[in-house]
């Protein structure tokens, strides 16, 4: 019996929500290890959908759900996202959810900071969501940030915030941004402090005990590898590790307490922001992609770009990440194309490679070289059985298998639970 990490494999949006929620209910508890309500995770259940940024899928469930030292916390989107679930009868308390109180919060002033650099960028924007999610995790990194556990402390506060603000007067003042008064962020603290204080805990040592209790863990990764801080497509990526090896830091357990890592990974790639994209189709394949597969974002509703499976990416992810099997997502938005094609490598100034070079300038000049596979009329939405399958699906699913040296434990056919094909349950591994 393992505990299982699920990770994004490519750009992120690869469908994490609704495995997440499918590998859920086999689980006791589901753990968020990094990022922050940059994320966007849907569920469908039943009928109704359920879009959740901060809260780990679980609460949806009623499992208990954890939200680990390594994400970042704004305290208000956490209030507003419990209150949007309250709307839709999900209750969320403090038997249903624990944060750590080593937890970095994000403060509006990261946000603010996070859209005026953006906004200053020009052409070298990356396209964040402007959540405050890379500004957060600097003051982190930076040693001044304000952690859950200083509201609990008002006394303390007030010196933490003077701290923080002489650096971020500096940079607003060079940015030309009004500069803030420590009354206004301490107001601000003191009063959200009281609405989630309840749910403060010391997570390492709750996740500790659950598992030496024997249960079931599942850790919910946000955005995917491809966006990792030290193994994405740096800079145009967010501003954490987003690989498995994170769900032990991010949550406090060491590394040997993951069991199985699951990588989701969608049938073609998709991506939001800036950066470098080698099998982006911008032309009409793009376009049927993306309006097929309701390609917009969830947290920021941008229209996300589109284009082939790329498997000299998620080859690499595997290995970044660990990966011992993928859930394959969406394999139904490639019905009904003549011809699908999947890049098996790349050619780089005449030289032909097989893995995403390093460096920002060489990503950016990659070819990729593509094979083509036989597309299929059938429709596969909604199969439930491998058997339910046109040959060339199959074909082309052992063909991904085969390129990124990883089986296919999972195939999803819809946003639907039920419409799930197991091959390998990774708790039972
Ligand atoms: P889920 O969990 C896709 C992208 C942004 C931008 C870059 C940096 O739904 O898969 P940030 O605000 O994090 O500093 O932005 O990362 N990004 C995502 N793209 N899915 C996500 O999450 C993302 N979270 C961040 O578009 O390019
Ligand atoms: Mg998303």
């Amino acid at each position: 019996m393992a505990n299982v990490v699920v990770v994004g494999s490519q750009w992120g949006d690869e469908g994490k929500g609704k495995i997440v929620d499918w590998l859920s209910e086999q689980a006791d508890v589901v753990v968020r290890f990094q990022g922050g309500h940059n994320a966007g995770h849907t569920l469908v259940i039943d009928g109704t959908t359920y879009k959740l940024s901060l809260l780990p899928s679980g609460v949806v469930r009623n499992k208990l759900s954890v939200i680990g030292n390594g994400v970042v916390l704004d305290p208000k989107a956490l209030v507003a996202e419990i209150d949007r679930l309250k709307e839709q009868g999900i209750k969320v308390t403090p038997d249903s959810l624990r944060i750590a109180e080593n937890c970095t919060l994000i403060l509006p002033l990261h946000s603010e900071l996070d859209v005026a650099r953006e906004r200053s960028s020009g052409k070298g924007a990356i396209g964040t969501t402007g959540r405050g999610i890379g500004p957060a995790y600097e003051d982190k990194v930076g040693r001044r940030a304000i952690r859950l556990m200083d509201l609990a402390d008002l006394q303390v506060l007030n010196g933490k915030i003077e701290r923080l603000l002489t650096h971020h007067n500096a940079l607003r003042r060079g940015l030309g941004m009004e500069e803030i008064n420590a009354r206004t962020v301490y107001d601000d603290l003191a009063e959200i402090a009281p609405k989630v204080l309840p749910f403060m805990d010391s997570v390492w040592s709750l996740l500790d005990e659950k598992r030496r209790e024997g249960k079931r863990i599942l850790f919910e990764g946000a955005q995917g590898a491809l966006l990792d801080i030290d193994h994405g497509t740096y800079p145009y990526v967010t501003s954490s590790n987003t690989v498995a090896a994170q769900a032990a830091t991010g949550s406090g357990l060491g590394p040997n307490a993951i069991g199985y890592v699951l990588g989701i990974c969608k049938a073609y790639t998709t991506r939001v922001g800036q950066g470098p994209f080698p099998t982006e189709q911008l032309n009409e394949i793009g376009k049927t992609l993306g309006t097929k597969g309701k390609e917009f974002g969830v947290v920021t509703g941008r229209p996300r770009r589109c284009g082939w499976f790329d498997a000299v990416l998620v080859r690499q992810t595997v290995r970044t990440s660990g990966i011992q099997g993928i859930a394959l997502t969406k394999l139904d938005i490639l019905d009904g194309f003549e011809e699908i094609k999947i890049c098996t490598g790349y050619k780089l100034d005449g030289r032909e490679i097989d893995y995403l070079p390093a460096s920002e300038h060489s990503q950016a000049r990659v070819e990729p070289i593509y094979e083509t596979a036989e597309g299929w009329d059938e429709v596969t939405a909604k199969a439930r059985s491998w058997a339910e399958l046109p040959a060339q699906a199959i074909k082309y699913v052992r063909r991904i298998e085969e390129l990124i040296g990883c089986p296919v434990a999972l195939l999803s056919t819809s946003p639907e639970r039920e419409d799930t094909i197991l091959m390998q349950n990774p708790f039972e591994t």
